[in-house]
């Protein structure tokens, strides 16, 4: 099985590259396509890649090329992991709402919607060509914002599903708390992507959160950096983008006072990079431990492989839900059928199907349907352009909503971004 990488060239794929290693059983690959503009970049990661799987004793060939035709051409599933302008157009994503005293943050607030404007309009590019050279493949997309992205991806009749790593990481924390497979745990994650909470950790069909609240609440909200009285009041697992929203205002005190997320990162990318040069090297080097995408491979593997298994038989048991980005399709009322959600759903090579979820609290509701407004005006302004719709959107996210604060974001996100909106 031919599986292609859009943004191959990332310093991410050797996680991906090891997941596919270690999980061969599960989803027997052949060939991994890497494909970059980045030549040097991509010659170094193809190169450790290909290091990893000999050592690994994975026959899996590496073809690293620029080309998407070539790359995708008989590839049977797809990644999008690209991130258009780099660290540097994440620099700016990350310090630039910080003027207007609002959060900076690479997909959340106006950080995230400058992001969704400049990707937008290439994944829609890069997908055309998926459809022209392999259309009978499937996109996963990793690539951020992921609900704004896989929306686009869908409105475009792209058959796509939307990937993140939270709900994973949840599961295998919970897992490893509990002592047990994380197979044998089910989450009741919901939301948006980014904007979700756990209500429920079922483990073998027992509802087992409160306990874990009990014993675990302190330490969950101090990686989260929230209150723990949050917590047992809620009684939920916010994911820890919702500290964005909870803790607004400490976390741009925090963020004025400190390196940006990219600076660091940057700082990160130049050692892998030495790192994948080296020809001793040839395992996933501890140091991308220190990036936010840990468990990416596993999910995906998992996801790949139930889109592109046996479709299971009438009566047959259906596997594992697996969190992704799907249409919501009447899943959660309050929200447009088109929306796109995050939420544990049944893979097959039909597609992913959302499980039903239970009635959500106000609390969230609330929250979930106002960034899911946000997220189709931020779409409209990301495919149409437009200074007035992207000023649309900033007055209908929660984290920015004053008139003068959108305009005055809006000048600057387009200035800053106008070398890659053609209409800016
Ligand atoms: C998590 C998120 C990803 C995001 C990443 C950032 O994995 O789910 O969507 O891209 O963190 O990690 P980084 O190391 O780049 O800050
Ligand atoms: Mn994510």
């Amino acid at each position: 099985m031919k599986l292609a990488v859009v943004g191959g060239g990332s310093t991410y794929t050797p996680e991906l590259v090891d997941g596919i290693a270690r999980l061969r059983e599960e989803l027997p690959v052949s060939e991994i396509a890497l494909i970059d503009p980045d030549a040097a970049r991509l010659d170094l990661v193809a190169g450790v890649s290909r290091r990893m799987l000999a050592h690994a004793g994975h026959p899996a060939r590496v073809l690293a090329t620029s080309s998407v035709a070539e790359g995708v051409a008989g590839a049977r599933a797809v990644l999008f992991q690209l991130r258009v302008g780099g660290q540097a157009a994440r620099e700016v994503d990350e310090t630039l709402p910080l003027r207007c005293g609002c959060v900076g943050q690479e997909t959340t607030g106006a950080g995230g919607l400058a992001k969704a404007l400049r990707t937008v309009p290439l994944v829609l590019e890069l997908a055309e060509s998926v459809r022209e050279h392999a259309p009978e493949a499937w996109i996963v997309d990793f690539t951020n914002p992921v609900g704004i992205v896989t929306r686009a991806l869908l409105d475009a009749g792209h058959p796509a599903i939307g990937l993140c790593n939270v709900a994973i990481g949840f599961q295998r924390r919970f897992a490893a708390w509990l002592g047990v497979d994380p197979a044998r745990i089910s989450l009741g994650h919901v939301g948006l992507n980014h904007l979700t909470w756990e209500r429920s950790v079922h483990l073998d069909g027992e509802d087992v959160l409160p306990e874990l609240l009990r014993a675990h609440g302190q330490e969950i909200a101090g990686s989260l950096g929230l209150r723990p009285g949050l917590l047992e009041r809620l009684g939920t697992v916010p994911s820890y983008y919702l500290r964005y929203f909870y803790a607004h205002d400490a976390v741009v005190r925090e963020q004025r006072a400190k390196p940006s997320r990219a600076a660091e990162v940057a700082a990160m990318e130049r050692r892998l990079l030495e790192l994948y040069a080296d020809p001793a090297v040839v395992t996933k080097p501890e140091l991308l431990a220190e990036r936010g995408g840990a468990f990416y491979s596993e999910a995906a593997v998992a996801l790949v492989a139930a889109l592109l298994g046996d479709a299971p038989g009438p009566g047959a048991p259906a596997g594992p839900a697996q969190v992704v980005n799907v249409r919501n399709s009447g899943t959660l009322p309050f929200l447009p059928d088109e929306a796109v959600i995050e939420v544990p759903a049944a893979v097959t090579p039909a597609g992913a199907v959302p499980l039903p979820v239970p009635a959500v609290e106000p609390l969230y509701a609330g929250l979930i349907a106002n960034v899911s407004a946000y997220e189709t005006l931020a779409l409209e302004a990301a495919r149409r352009g437009g200074a007035d719709r992207v000023r649309d959107a900033l007055l209908a996210h929660p984290l920015v909503g004053q008139d003068e604060t959108a305009e005055e974001l809006t000048d600057l996100l387009l200035a800053a971004n106008r070398g890659f909106l053609p209409w800016a």
